[in-house]
């Protein structure tokens, strides 16, 4: 797509006229600045660092670029704690090279989405160093505060903090404790306040009057938080903020919205984006992620995925946004382990599974993301050592692990397969100094296998990862069947295969991705078999799904079959299906 064309589909809201929204045609591409280019040599990306690569995204086919924050921060959670909404962090450049960034993406077609941390800000945030100042300021009122009637050692209720320890911490120069659902340093903002709203409001049409092409939104579902009541996501007044929120900002703007919503379900995720309900495009929802947890430590204990439960949570969601509302479509961001390395398998099978996931992801319906790195297969980390992670989920959650009983190598066995780190690690450019990353040591280990994984030479690779990547992402643009083709997955208890089909008038596409290492003795119930052309695969073209086909370990394709293409032929027997075929 180019900008020309987004240009073009900008719907005359005022008029009514409905077309395709640009971001149903386009897939998203997630930059993690501290990790993606250095251009300056200390160790850290920054933001000429992504200008000098948009040529590689360009070359990908990207709509737009998620741009994980690049605000003024002290970077205790690597920028999601924000001292000032309206300037960039020194580290990560200038205003000037941020509206460079819009200009030289927006000449390559790539829109820019900003993220928005609004849940919380930074304790360095002057907001919040007026508050703490003067208990009658107007910013007082800007977070949440609770009386230490009791004294400062009993907390105002046991709401922990995502990174462990309590939720509360008492400030003695104010008398209080204050009230953050993250870090001490990630002060929660208090929604209830107007005056705090419509402080956020004019930050963010400041934004998009810069040209910007939307927001991703940082753990929305915790604005409308009661925290008297002890409800905190998707609390009583979620909606009726972000519906605030789309009067105020984005409405009548051709921009994309994505909410990230931990505690979304298939009930609720059509509240966010149901089409007549004027808050968000989309929403990244985490089901399919969680699903392959542990019930009790989380993500802090290696468990192998649960391939059935995994498939029963995206048929729902795709069954539930179905005629309104729209998907995300995704596996991998800054939050969670390297897909390859979780779904696949990031050895011998490395090239091969990291193909089959992306077929078996961007073949649904919805916008996807692709996570910088992961167009090329990069694994975990690989750490071995406590000291080389540098998230402070990590410290902060070894403590709780070790309180209910586990082990510190069950937990750094957990945190090798599950921390944030594992995405992290620098982006893999060459297979030369630092990953080719920059010219000084990075702020975090680069992963010892860049020598073998890294743009230069699966691009170079006619066989390479990327290549599918850009088949897939044109074909998002060039076909409606992939756009808005209705989803069916089939199989849903087969243990190792994940399959589904998508209609639209007479074309049917059909998919099949075997997710294990084992070759698979594949039995097709009817609704899925047929002969067609082939679309895409990780092995070899395949023009037919069989009654009885033998998937090699990881081998996924997809057929695409119009309504002159028999369902039944493949059920009979070869010669049948030869016959449908040339009819
Ligand atoms: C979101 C971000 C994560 C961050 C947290 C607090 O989950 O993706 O990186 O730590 O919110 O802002
Ligand atoms: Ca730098």
């Amino acid at each position: 797509m180019t900008l020309h064309d987004i240009k073009m589909t900008r719907p005359s809201a005022r008029d009514g006229a409905v077309t395709t929204p640009w971001w149903k045609k386009a897939t998203g591409y997630q930059i993690y600045p501290r990790s993606f280019c250095d251009s300056n040599g200390d160790g850290i990306g920054d933001i000429p660092g992504i200008i000098s690569k948009l040529d590689h995204l360009q070359d990908l086919g990207i709509g737009f670029i998620w741009l994980s924050p690049v605000y003024r921060s002290p970077m205790v959670d690597n920028g999601y704690d924000i001292s000032d909404y309206q300037d960039v962090a020194p580290e990560y450049g200038t205003m000037q090279d941020l509206d460079r960034l819009i200009d030289e993406a927006a000449n390559r077609g790539i829109g820019l989405v900003m993220d928005l941390v609004v849940n919380h800000c930074s304790d360095q945030h002057a907001w919040f160093r007026k508050a703490v100042a003067s208990s009658v300021c107007r910013e007082h009122d800007y977070f949440i505060w609770a009386d230490a009637t009791d004294g400062p050692d009993v907390l105002p209720s046991d709401i922990e903090s995502v990174f462990g320890g309590p939720a509360w911490t008492h400030l003695p120069e104010v008398g209080k404790f204050y009230f953050h659902q993250f870090a001490s340093g990630q002060p929660d903002l208090n929604w209830q306040n107007p005056e705090l709203r419509a402080e956020i409001y004019a930050m963010m049409n400041w934004w998009l009057d810069r040209g910007i092409a939307g927001f991703r939104m940082d753990v929305i579902d915790l604005i409308g938080k009661d925290v008297g009541a002890g409800k905190l996501a998707e609390g009583p007044y979620l909606h009726d903020f972000l519906q605030e929120m789309h009067s105020q900002t984005v409405k009548g703007r051709d921009v994309l919205t994505v909410g990230e919503s931990w505690c979304a379900s298939p009930e609720t995720g059509p509240l966010y984006c149901g089409e007549d309900r004027d808050e968000l495009s989309m929403i990244f929802q985490f089901d399919h992620i969680k699903a392959t947890w542990d019930p009790e430590f989380g993500k802090w204990k290696n468990v192998p995925v649960d391939l059935p439960r995994f498939k029963t949570t995206l048929a729902n969601w795709q069954y539930a946004l179905e005629d309104s509302g729209w998907n995300s479509l995704f596996l991998s961001n800054h939050d969670l382990p390297r897909q390859v390395s979780r779904y696949g398998d990031d050895g011998t099978y490395r090239n091969r599974s990291a193909k089959m996931l992306a077929i078996m992801m961007h073949l649904l319906k919805g916008t996807p993301f692709v996570y910088q790195g992961e167009e090329i297969g990069m694994t975990n980390a690989n750490f071995h050592s406590l000291e080389q992670y540098r998230d402070l989920e990590v410290a902060g959650r070894l403590a709780e692990a070790l309180e209910k009983g586990s082990t510190v190598e069950v937990f750094l066995e957990g945190a090798r397969r599950n921390a944030r780190d594992n995405a992290r690690t620098p982006m893999q450019w060459t297979a030369g100094e630092n990953a080719g990353f920059g010219a000084g040591a990075p702020w975090i280990d680069v992963n010892m296998n860049h020598t073998t994984i890294n743009v230069a030479a699966d691009g170079a690779d006619p066989d390479g990862i990327i290549h599918t990547y850009k088949q897939l992402i044109e074909m998002r643009k060039t076909s409606a069947v992939v756009r808005e083709g209705r989803t069916t997955f089939h199989v849903v208890d087969h243990k190792q295969v994940c399959a589904y089909t998508r209609e639209l008038g007479d074309q049917t596409i059909a998919v099949v991705a075997n997710m294990s290492a084992d070759s698979v003795e594949f039995v097709a119930p009817p609704a899925l078999c047929g002969q067609g052309q082939p679309l895409v695969s990780n092995i070899a073209s395949r023009h037919s799904i069989d009654s009885v086909t033998v998937l090699e370990p990881y081998e996924a394709y997809a057929v695409l079959r119009n309504a002159q293409h028999s369902k039944r032929c493949c059920h009979q027997n070869g010669v049948v299906a030869q016959h449908a075929l040339e009819a």
